[in-house]
């Protein structure tokens, strides 16, 4: 598919909520997924980890390119690697459609924003809870996604941290025609409305899915939720 095509399809299913296949069952992951695409999931978000730029390890591109055989969801990979640049074509081999790098990773995001995009992927551009979202500035026309982390990445099951908010508002009028907001962190029934209220567009959740015992329901839920960004719960 075309990038017009995928940033058409993601836009068409905002509000997006997206599993993150941290918190999934690795025994089995075949199920997972089926699970995952019969209660609706219309994207995977997958929690790439090196033990250096977090203080955590999961998996790589041998792992997504397997999985990638078992759906045709798209998926989004959260590079949460100290060097993107030197793996971001194996993500890409592995079927990725949404490649989001760490803006603290790199000295300079742009030329690996732009591989991202050549390679007919969309290009996303994360920070952490600690960075200011004004450092997004220069690189508003280089990404078709800003990640804010309302969580400091490398676990998940963490409590959402709220200045992911102000963070979110200020994106929502600088975002350029096309680009999108989503948040990463802490997403369950309590915290997404108020991030749906600020502009975010889509929503990675990990624990308010795999620890429901229906991952269809809590799709829904999540998603009429932010659906309703101004009712309190
Ligand atoms: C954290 C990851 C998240 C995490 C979300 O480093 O980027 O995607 O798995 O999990 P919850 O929703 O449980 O915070
Ligand atoms: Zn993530």
């Amino acid at each position: 598919m075309s990038r017009q095509g995928l940033l058409e399809q993601i836009a068409g299913s905002f509000p997006l909520i997206a599993p993150s296949m941290l918190k999934c069952d690795f025994g089995n992951l075949h199920r997972e997924v089926q699970l995952l695409e019969a209660g609706g999931a219309k994207i995977l978000h997958m929690d790439v980890m090196d033990g250096h730029f977090v203080p955590n390890l999961s998996y790589g591109a041998m792992v997504i390119e397997r999985v990638r055989e078992l759906t045709e969801l798209p998926f989004e990979a959260h590079l949460m690697i100290s060097d993107p640049g030197k793996y971001l074509d194996d993500f890409l081999k592995a079927g990725c459609n949404v490649l989001t790098i760490h803006l603290e990773a790199v000295s300079e995001p742009r030329p690996l924003l732009a591989r991202i995009r050549e390679h007919g992927a969309l290009a996303g551009l994360a920070i952490n809870p600690k960075t200011p979202v004004e450092s997004l500035e220069p690189f508003l026309d280089a990404f078709d996604l800003a990640l804010v982390m309302s969580v400091e990445p490398g676990f998940g099951g963490q409590k959402f941290i709220p200045s992911a908010l102000s963070k979110l508002s200020w994106l929502k009028s600088r975002l350029k025609p096309g680009a999108f907001a989503s948040v990463d962190g802490g997403i369950d029934l309590e915290t997404i409305a108020a991030t749906a209220a600020v502009g975010a567009s889509l929503f990675v959740a990990g624990s308010a899915i795999f620890e429901a015992g229906d991952y269809g329901q809590a799709l829904t839920e999540l998603r009429s939720r932010a659906q309703m960004p101004g009712t309190p719960r």
